[in-house]
């Protein structure tokens, strides 16, 4: 049903009548399957039109892992994270309507654990904060909190370092705490989360940043760690990694581990823990530490196909934002496609608050299936910026103006800007739903100081141009066209490029049952995992990416390659 919605299954269809005959020109593109499938459309064009099974040579928009939704005991309760804060706050999720929103993940952070382990290396816990729930269970077993959550049909994340000892070697509130951390244990603890039953879970990096470790072969040990649990227990750990964006993990934390879905933080915390009744209870979140979060948490060439930075957990509803703050904080964290991550006490927001994390528009935003995102395509003026995140719907772009001066200003969106064709553009604003009067060409609107404007924009795409593999030199007779192999990388030459961060589309085959995957570098440069979902063999995928072109005479080179075989069969690529 996706498939109806999204963009150029007839330029893939054009794309493919353009070829109906085995190219002798392009000896690269005369494979045998390749001939078989050409045949075949050859065959339906010549039946009944409409019978043909033309649909199934649509590429369908391929799911991929939404950014999660839920709420993290940081931010609110540091290390006096019990059951009882946890239970509450599981309570207060489905109460309140965010369950029914689609927040799921309720996450125990630091302090559930304080650094013991049993003459095997079992995790101890403490059996006060941490008791028996239901007849029949046992204190200290982490299960029973587990049990508790999934009973309410929520998700529960639990929290480790990468390191020997984590962050409660430097408390926020209490006494220190050492060991509290993974390293040397990795098999054992990560087996350990599946086996309790969570779903989630946080490995920070206190522990491996002081041990001096390099957090891109740890991090890969542990993702590695991971699938070998739920190669045992059946269970997925959703894998979100911290350190914080020191070491760049933009440039490895796509499929790191071989893990098919994860985030990875940018930047450090927005604000440090807020906790009632406990000391530094007067910590403000501020407007200026979000936005320099937002900020660098942009790297939409990483983000792609389930892979998500992440610009930390929301401050919204903590002390320090106004109302139209912590609307702006709710849009930007949607066009950014961040996890929403809540770190608010749940059981204290106002239905002001909770109208903001709740808004259906804005959440689809966030949620969208084509999981890109916003980049800025326009600075008119120092701090007047405008951010557009491509939806999956064809023709579809998440606006937002944001005014980060200190005076009320005019801001525009050129259609050009979001590399849609002048013609007349549906606008909504995204937060009341109102229709907005437009220009052909643009849109414009007064924005508050320090405030901004969501509009969704629908109107048409420009043509895409398709560009298929580069006849593979050397390569036996029988390798596949398009398929990336260890001895083979498939390549895109001559892409033109506009200098600047541009969308891709991906037309592939995995007729696996399991994801597959390769690595793209851009004329040479920096690499990214892309993870490509099995499509079947009937009815090829298509996957989103964003990818930097330079605006050169000799355009650009796009080269996909693998270390494990066999990667996917890449049909072609398409840019506007
Ligand atoms: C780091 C992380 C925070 C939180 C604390 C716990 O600072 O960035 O999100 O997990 O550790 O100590």
């Amino acid at each position: 049903m996706l498939s109806a919605n999204y963009q150029t299954p007839r330029v893939v269809v054009a794309g493919r009548a353009s070829k109906l005959s085995c190219n002798k020109t392009s000896p690269g593109r005369v494979g045998k399957k390749r001939c078989v499938v050409l045949a075949l459309a050859l065959a339906c064009t010549n039946v009944i039109s409409g019978v043909c099974p033309a649909a199934q040579t649509e590429p369908a928009l391929m799911l991929v892992t939404r950014p999660p939704m839920g709420w993290s005991s940081w931010n609110s309760f540091s290390n006096t994270v019990d059951a009882q804060v946890v239970m509450d706050q599981a309570r207060a999720m489905v109460s309140s309507g965010m369950q029914k929103a689609g927040y799921e993940y309720v996450n125990i952070d630091e302090g559930w654990w304080l650094g013991t382990r049993d003459s095997q290396g079992n995790i101890v816990v403490d059996s006060k904060a941490w008791p028996a729930l239901a007849h029949g269970e046992h204190p200290g077993d982490m299960s029973n909190i587990v049990r508790f959550i999934h009973g309410l049909g929520l998700k529960a994340g639990i929290y480790t370092d990468a390191g020997e000892s984590g962050c409660s070697m430097f408390p926020d509130l209490g006494p220190k705490y050492f060991h509290s951390g993974s390293e040397g244990h990795y098999e054992q603890d990560f087996l350990q989360f599946a086996k309790w039953g969570f779903d989630f879970v946080k490995v920070d990096w206190c522990g491996g940043d002081k041990d001096n470790l390099d957090p891109a072969v740890q991090y890969a040990e542990i993702g590695r760690a991971i699938l070998r649990a739920e190669a045992i227990t059946g269970h997925r750990l959703f894998y979100s990694t911290c350190e914080w964006g020191k070491n760049s993990p933009w440039t490895w934390a796509p499929g790191i581990g071989g893990v098919p879905a994860a985030i990875w933080r940018t930047s450090g915390d927005i604000v440090a823990p807020v906790v009632a009744g406990h000391e530094h209870a007067d910590r403000k979140a501020t407007f200026a530490g979000m936005l320099s979060n937002f900020d660098q948490g942009i790297h939409p060439e990483a983000q792609h196909t389930g892979y998500y930075n992440d610009p930390d957990m929301m401050v919204l509803g903590m002390p320090g934002l106004t109302e139209a703050q912590n609307r702006v904080h709710m849009s930007l964290w949607a066009i950014s496609g961040a996890p929403l991550i809540v770190g608010a006490d749940l059981a204290k927001l106002s239905p002001l608050l909770l109208a903001l994390l709740t808004r259906p528009s804005v959440l689809a935003v966030n949620q969208d299936p084509a999981g890109l995102q916003a980049v800025k395509v326009a600075e008119p003026a120092p701090g007047l910026q405008v951010w557009s995140k491509p939806l999956a719907e064809t023709g579809a772009r998440a606006v937002l103006l944001l005014n980060r001066t200190g005076s009320d200003q005019p801001l525009s969106v050129q259609l050009s800007d979001l590399q849609l064709q002048t013609s007349m553009p549906r606008i909504t604003d995204a937060w009341t739903g109102e229709q907005l009067n437009s220009k052909e060409d643009s849109y414009t609107t007064r924005v508050a100081a320090g405030d901004a404007k969501m509009l969704l924009v629908v109107g048409m795409e420009r043509p895409m141009k398709r560009y298929e593999p580069l006849p593979i030199q050397g390569a036996e007779a029988e390798t596949q066209p398009g398929a990336v192999l260890r001895q083979h990388p498939v390549r895109f030459g001559s892409v033109e490029g506009r200098g600047g961060m541009m969308r891709i589309q991906i037309i592939y085959t995995n007729p696996d049952q399991v994801i597959r995957y390769a690595r793209l570098r851009v004329n040479g440069q920096g690499a990214t995992v892309i993870a490509f979902p099995p499509s079947g063999q009937a009815r090829p995928g298509m996957l989103w990416i964003q990818a930097k072109l330079e605006r050169t005479d000799t355009g650009n080179l796009l080269d996909f390659s693998t270390d494990c075989d066999p990667g996917p069969i890449l049909d072609s690529i398409s840019l506007q």
